[in-house]
């Protein structure tokens, strides 16, 4: 029987289109009513960004102050599955993906409802997850998939090339040497699997085991090194926002920012990592696999 999905995302670059358009292939090929809304902000942000306008969304990222949405439309008030596209910004679900979450009318369509999450990250999603999982909970919508795609290079490859792709506008490989930004066209174009593997659990009523699959697949993945400097980010974003949202005059502020996480990235990660490999990671194996287990996991 055909079914009704609703697919609700917000993307500046395309990227998550992209990835939500070859995950959602195999329900169009089942013949099920697939609903695409791709929402927009009132105000947008700049695409490029510039400095300023970049780090300036940070702590209202951060606190989750969402903003104002241009006005749309949903056919049904009710699905019998909802996907969710989101991407993460500052560790955290990215202003407009909160505030798509925030709106009335998608938090009626989300009561009881299955919902499969899907994001588009540089590589680090889990903070920005876990929130999610909250928010969705908050909302008694049933989590039963979470996929996250995200660039496969190296951590601070990864925070070169996607500043150039963010600054630019243009998602290409800077001075022709650099890898190209974000999830790759293979990794993209691989979500028609994930695809299928959703669809097989649509045509009936239980969802158990659909995250086992896709775990199976490599749909969803956690690194440890990436899981361990973001949750000592996540809490260190927290403070900074907390500070700079008091603040009248935010600029300096929101300067000295940008350098902190320059310096943590690039100088005191390497550092506390290997301390952390030496000391602690030896004797952490349970606590660390659990942890995954959880991030990697829907509930
Ligand atoms: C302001 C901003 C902050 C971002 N912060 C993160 C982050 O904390 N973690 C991450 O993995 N990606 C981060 N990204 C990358 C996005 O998650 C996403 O991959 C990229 O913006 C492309 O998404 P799009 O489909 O909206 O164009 C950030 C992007 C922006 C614009």
């Amino acid at each position: 029987m055909s079914k009704k999905i609703l697919v609700i995302y917000y993307t500046q670059s395309g990227q998550l289109e992209d990835i939500l358009n070859n995950f959602t292939a195999p329900f169009v090929e089942a013949g099920n009513t697939v609903e695409k809304v791709r929402v927009h902000v009132a105000k947008d942000y700049p695409f490029p960004w510039n400095g300023k306008a970049f780090f300036a969304v940070m702590p209202d990222c951060v606190l989750s102050v969402p903003t104002e949405l241009k006005p749309f439309q949903l056919k049904e008030n009710k699905y019998d599955l909802v996907i969710l596209g989101y991407q993460a910004w500052f560790l955290s679900p990215s202003i407009p993906v909160n505030s798509i979450l925030n709106d009335p009318a998608v938090k009626a369509v989300l009561k009881d409802t299955p919902v499969v999450t899907i994001t588009g990250a540089r590589n680090m999603w889990i903070s920005a997850m876990q929130r999610i999982k909250k928010i969705l909970k908050d909302a008694d919508a049933k989590l039963v998939g979470s996929i996250a795609l995200f660039d496969k290079h190296h951590n601070f490859i990864s925070f070169i090339t996607i500043f150039y792709w963010m600054f630019k506008g243009k998602k290409g490989r800077w001075l022709g040497i650099f890898p190209t930004p974000g999830v790759s066209d293979a990794d993209i174009k691989k979500t028609a699997d994930y695809g299928r593997t959703v669809q097989k659990y649509l045509t009936g009523t239980n969802w158990d085991g659909l995250q086992d699959e896709l775990i199976e697949q490599k749909a969803i993945e956690v690194k440890y090194n990436l899981m361990f400097i973001e949750s000592k980010a996540s809490k260190i974003f927290a403070i900074w926002a907390n500070i700079i949202a008091k603040k009248k005059k935010k600029t300096a502020w929101l300067v000295a920012f940008k350098y902190y996480l320059l310096i943590a990235l690039f100088i005191a990660a390497p550092i506390i990592l290997t301390v952390d490999f030496i000391f602690f990671k030896p004797f952490l194996s349970g606590r660390i696999k659990k942890q995954k287990q959880l991030y990697s996991g829907v509930h």
